[in-house]
């Protein structure tokens, strides 16, 4: 979150959302700098539900946690949320997926991502592209 925070400081904002309480604190305290200024909020959410608005996002970033979404809903989710021309990129261990990662693209052209790439990695790292 950190990083997404300085990488669109000054002008942009950064949403972080986790459904583990003890985590979001960590986050918190480790970003408490861009909370400050306003940059990044670390909110109650997940892949599934983020809370956000409709297409009221520039981009999303998974790192090391789709394997423990509904995968079809957390797709769908931020499909929704993105806004046409925004682009999703999920990064995780090959070793901690108890599926091909081809998977992976198959779900996210399921609901409704266009140009997805996936790379083997290591990491694994999909990008997707909501058109519409
Ligand atoms: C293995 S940790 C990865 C943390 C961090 N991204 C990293 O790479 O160090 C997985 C994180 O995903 C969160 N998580 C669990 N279910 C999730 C979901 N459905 N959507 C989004 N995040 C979820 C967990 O609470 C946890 O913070």
């Amino acid at each position: 979150m950190a990083l997404a925070a300085v990488a669109v400081s000054p002008s942009g904002h950064v949403i972080g959302v986790d459904p583990s309480a003890v985590m979001r604190a960590m986050a918190a305290e480790r970003c408490v700098r861009w909370i400050r200024s306003g940059d990044l909020e670390v909110r109650p959410g997940s892949a599934e539900n983020t809370s956000c608005a409709n297409e009221s996002i520039d981009a999303a970033i998974s790192v090391n946690n789709v394997m423990l979404w509904d995968r079809p809903a957390g797709f769908a989710d931020i499909h929704r949320v993105l806004r046409p021309g925004g682009r999703l990129v999920v990064t995780v261990h090959r070793h901690v997926l108890d599926f091909e990662p081809a998977r992976l693209l198959e779900e996210a052209e399921a609901a409704g991502f266009v140009d997805v790439r996936l790379s083997p990695g290591p990491p694994v790292e999909l990008v997707a592209w909501r058109v519409q």
